[in-house]
């Protein structure tokens, strides 16, 4: 089976990432884990691009040398794609050596191949695209994507001699229509073609002016234009040209938004092709993440962190909203409220709901026990063919590219499926006493309910296991859309309820959870039976500082009846002032000496007005109770 390859565009070192940038990738991680799930070997390549004078200029305005600027804001990319479940294959860093090597590779074989000439050259260039503008391409004199005047500068450099390829190239996306795909923009990249002469592309830059980059390897009086720098990384990240990965894994398919078409379109099968180099598959080219209407980037400051919405909402519910809420290839607009509306409809209503009802009734009918399903009538039938469509289209349109009518696709089954529910309705079997069909209706939304959670895995990885474990199923099964409707094996145990995805107030989203499961003994009691459909890592925990102290000091919160107000010994200069609710539970005379845990490392914030250091852990379940160590321990103990 041919592996499959993907890669996401490598992000430039000048800003922090944000959502545009966890988009992109989380699409190279859903697409590697589907075709995986496939049967297929599949890797996934990221990394920064680090060279240039956009990254010089940003390292100079934050007053360092650009290689450690250039490390710095590498290391927030490399660190947030866990923390997203993205587990890149390769992330590749433009300044390390074995990049430079492939790109000083390329130069001089495309350079012996006789396609790349010096020559003296004029034109505008914008600094922010890092490129020249031919006059035909300025809007009213200004750089298309900046706005901005570019400055003409006329140089001597080296030049690729991209314009010989101009009519193959046409050639070749007229002959593969989803060499680039979505269509609209082939038909754009056609359009280029046609609309004049491809001009050659100018591939250096003198030291003079800029030294920040890789030498030319036939002149060190020049470094390599970045564009050409970068694109190299979709190879050197595989251990080109002579690496074995890159021999399985070569060619593959990138991953760009539509900011960097042409480079992708043009100059990279270009570039290929004057190196006697396979060209890659598919170029998928998907649209912008708006805020109100505008484009999200950091130069509009209008950008949206991805920690801060996983911190609220969870990885799972934000990758499968920007799967679903996407059509690739056009723009979206982004908003907590579209994001609490998905979970709201998708997650808590649809698929949570299926799961929490079918689960506890099969509790109450069958023990948690998977029931053999007897006799199929035509409304089994119907379903059991509903899910084979569902799961088909799925994965074709999945392959394809079309993210979010895959989703909408397998929601005709997750809302089939509910539908089902309520027209076979298990509650009356049970309450007439006929075991038979009972076993049957219970047994076909298990099994779909299961093909379900194979489809959700590459998008919603953490919820994906957890619905595996509800279904008493191993992690990892292959998906095969021809492969036989499979009943979940009857007799294996399985949870006896689910709620996989509460709903969130948009008012007082799941940030405020658990201050208002504190507050609400109701409240409590739900939360103490809902699994996490979450993971977190190990570096996730160790996030966490967590201690033993002893209160030193505690009485009532002026303005709050709930709210106790302590003084904690963590071992530190001066006891913490925390704020807790205890104070339905704990008198505060009771409290003095009491050995405590303490999240000690979360941020402070006032409570009614009173300011809180810190977090004392509690166990829910009845009456609210303190956790403690089972013996005594010096204040500041490391819990871990
Ligand atoms: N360094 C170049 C790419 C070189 S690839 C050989 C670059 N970097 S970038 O940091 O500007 O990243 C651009 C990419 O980030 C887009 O193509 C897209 O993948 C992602 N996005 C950044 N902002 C985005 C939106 N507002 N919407 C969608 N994707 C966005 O260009």
């Amino acid at each position: 089976m041919q592996p499959f390859y993907v890669t996401t565009p490598i992000y430039y070192v000048n800003a922090q990432p944000h959502l545009g940038h966890a988009y992109t990738t989380i699409v190279g991680d859903c697409l590697c884990r589907f075709h995986r799930l496939l049967g297929k070997e599949a890797f996934l390549l990221t990394g920064t691009d680090e060279h240039g004078e956009k990254i010089l200029q940003a390292a100079e305005k934050a007053g360092k040398p650009p290689s450690v600027f250039a490390d710095e804001i590498s290391a927030r990319f490399a660190a947030l794609w866990p923390q997203l479940n993205i587990e890149p294959d390769s992330f590749v860093r433009t300044t390390s050596a074995r990049h430079e090597e492939c790109v000083q590779w390329m130069l001089q074989r495309v350079y012996d191949r006789g396609d790349i000439y010096f020559g003296e050259y004029g034109g505008y260039y914008c600094y922010g695209c890092e490129r020249f503008y031919t006059e035909k391409e300025l809007e009213g004199g200004l750089c298309p994507q900046h706005l901005v005047k570019p400055e003409y500068i006329s140089e001597k450099n080296y030049f690729f001699r991209m314009s010989r390829y101009q009519g193959w190239l046409r050639q070749h996306i007229l002959d593969n229509p989803d060499f680039i795909r979505p269509e609209r923009y082939r038909n754009e990249v056609l359009a280029l073609l046609d609309s004049g002469a491809l001009e050659d592309l100018c591939i250096s830059r003198p030291k003079t002016r800029l030294a920040w980059g890789i030498d030319l390897p036939f002149d060190r009086d020049y470094v390599c234009y970045v564009w050409f720098d970068a694109l190299l990384s979709y190879i050197s990240g595989l251990g080109a040209p002579d690496g074995e990965v890159f021999k399985k894994f070569w060619p593959g398919e990138n991953l760009v938004a539509k900011d960097i078409l042409k480079p992708h379109a043009v100059f990279w099968p270009t570039m290929l092709k004057a190196a006697g180099l396979e060209l890659y598959r598919h170029l998928n080219v998907h649209g912008y993440w708006l805020v109100r209407e505008t484009k999200m980037s950091k130069s509009l400051g209008n950008v949206m962190d991805p920690l801060e919405v996983i911190g609220k909402y969870g990885v799972d519910a934000f990758r499968y909203f920007l799967m679903r809420e996407m059509s690739f290839g056009s723009d979206a607009n982004v908003s907590e409220e579209a994001l609490v509306g998905r979970i709201n409809a998708d997650l808590a209503n649809d698929l949570g709901n299926l799961f929490s009802r079918v689960l506890s009734m099969n509790a109450k009918y069958f023990g948690s026990s998977a029931p053999q399903a007897r006799e199929l009538l035509p409304e089994d039938t119907a379903l059991i063919e509903l899910a084979r469509t569902a799961v088909e289209n799925f994965i074709r349109l999945f392959s394809r590219a079309r993210f979010s009518h895959a989703l909408e696709s397998l929601w005709e089954l997750v809302r089939g499926l509910n539908k089902y529910v309520d027209a076979t309705a298990p509650w009356a079997l049970h309450k007439v006493g006929d075991m038979a069909r009972l076993a049957t209706v219970m047994a076909v939304p298990l099994a779909g309910m299961y093909r379900v959670a194979l489809c959700l895995s590459p998008i919603m990885p953490a919820a994906a296991a957890v619905m595996f474990a509800q279904l008493g199923q191993p992690a990892r099964r292959a998906l095969a859309a021809d492969a036989l409707w499979e009943w979940v094996e009857p007799g294996v145990m399985l949870a006896a309820s689910s709620a996989l995805f509460p709903r969130v107030d948009p008012l007082t989203p799941a940030e405020d959870a658990s201050a208002a499961r504190r507050s609400s003994p109701k409240a409590a009691d739900q939360a103490a039976v809902e699994p996490c459909a979450c993971t977190i890592t190990h570096e996730d925990f160790q996030k966490l500082d967590l201690r033993v102290g002893t209160i030193v000091a505690a009485e009532r919160h002026p303005d709050a009846d709930r709210l106790l107000c302590l003084a904690v010994d963590i071992g530190e200069e001066h006891p913490r002032s925390i704020v807790s609710g205890l104070a339905e539970a704990y008198a505060p005379e009771d409290l003095p000496g009491r050995q405590v845990v303490v999240l000690a490392n979360l941020a402070p914030r006032k409570l009614r007005g009173k300011e809180s250091r810190g977090m004392v852990l509690t166990a829910e379940g009845g009456k609210l109770a303190l956790l403690t160590a089972s013996h005594p321990v010096p204040p500041g103990g490391k819990v871990s």
